[in-house]
């Protein structure tokens, strides 16, 4: 089972093949950084525009790279959402249109699906993957959710950002520090040079029972922080992203311990965006009781191989799409069911 696989939900054009026996054989990616940088953050319709430039191209990458022809294909895979509604609908008509000229079957991949299954690919490919049932911790620019994995499209909410997503929380505290866009990565490196001692930020909700997480007091506190120091030097800035981003992952470690006491499901698959974390990674590595799995860095963030994956096991389960292009800009990962 080939599967051509097309990422669109947001400012990342990823286009992937993978082989449900060969593994990936190729994966490409068009990152649109430098279109919305200017803006400092994604302007939606500039997105839309770019994916339209650049899918046939990327398309013709993969084939190429993997030395595939469109009449290799045995599946299209696309985003279908929760993402940028111009952007979803780029990656869905191209992907259902080319599926439907083939005739070949096509899948709607739910985007946060693909992130929590990604680490899963790498055990395809020879290391051991995790048993389930696994907790999941989705961290991404738009998500921060504790999910109890019990199988593919089986999943239970355990907790929930109230209000900003971890990686919406980095983007903003380097904005507010002139770190640039998108800031995350660029926090992260900032704070490698930080005193850990100089401030102690809130780690917000850790005091009362739940697993559920907020960071926009977090984000206020950053906010006042670089108010009460203004002008700042490189040496503040580097110590309130270290602040800062202690504070997350203290937040982040201190729930996902709390999940796998209380779910007795000792293994971890930490996903999305902030999962390219290292110090993250480290954190929840050594604090867990279970082991703690996650993607190499390039398939934490935004990419056509996970979309290609989460289709590949959806259509290898029977999963076809009907012929009509639906796309959701919110959509549950609670509302999946499996293929
Ligand atoms: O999964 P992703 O690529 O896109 C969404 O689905 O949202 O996640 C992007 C988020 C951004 O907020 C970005 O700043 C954050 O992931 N991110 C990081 C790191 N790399 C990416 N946050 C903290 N540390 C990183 N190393
Ligand atoms: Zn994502």
């Amino acid at each position: 089972m080939l599967t051509l696989g097309i990422e669109t939900s947001c400012d990342e054009t990823g286009v992937a093949l993978y082989h449900a026996t060969d593994g990936l054989l190729a994966d490409v990616l068009f990152s649109q950084v430098d279109i919305h940088a200017k803006y400092g953050g994604v302007v939606p319709e500039l997105a839309s525009r770019d994916h339209i430039r650049k899918l046939v191209p990327l398309c013709r990458d993969v084939l190429t790279q993997a030395g595939k022809s469109l009449a290799d294909l045995d599946g299209v895979a696309y985003t279908a959402g929760p993402g940028l509604l111009g952007a979803l609908l780029v990656g869905a008509s191209f992907a259902r249109s080319l599926a439907w000229g083939l005739d070949i079957p096509a899948v709607g991949v739910h985007h946060m699906e693909a992130h929590l299954l990604a680490p899963l690919m790498e055990k395809d490919s020879g290391t051991v993957g995790p048993p389930l049932p696994f907790i999941a911790l989705l961290v991404s620019g738009g998500h921060t959710q504790l999910v109890e994995v019990n199988g593919i499209g089986d999943y239970r909410l355990l907790g929930e950002s109230l209000d900003d997503a971890a990686g919406e929380a980095f983007d903003k505290a380097a904005k507010m520090l002139d770190l640039g866009y998108p800031g995350g990565p660029l926090l992260a490196r900032c704070a490698e040079n930080g005193d850990p001692t100089r401030f102690r930020f809130p780690r917000p909700m850790t005091d009362r029972p739940g697993l559920d997480f907020s960071f926009s007091g977090l984000k206020t506190f950053t906010l006042n922080t670089v108010r009460d120091l203004s002008p700042l030097t490189d040496k503040d800035r580097a110590d309130i992203a270290r602040a800062f981003e202690d504070a997350v992952i203290d937040t982040l470690a201190i729930k996902c311990l709390r999940a796998v006491k209380e779910t007795g499901v000792p293994h971890l698959v930490l996903a999305g965006g902030v999962s390219a974390n290292r110090r993250l990674r480290e954190r929840l590595s050594a604090e867990l009781p279970g082991t703690t799995y996650y993607a190499k860095p390039e398939l934490c963030t935004d990419n056509g191989a996970m979309i290609a994956y989460a289709g590949c096991l959806r259509l290898q389960a029977g999963h076809r799409e009907p012929l009509a292009i639906v796309v959701r800009a919110r959509w549950p990962i609670t509302e999946l069911s499996p293929p």
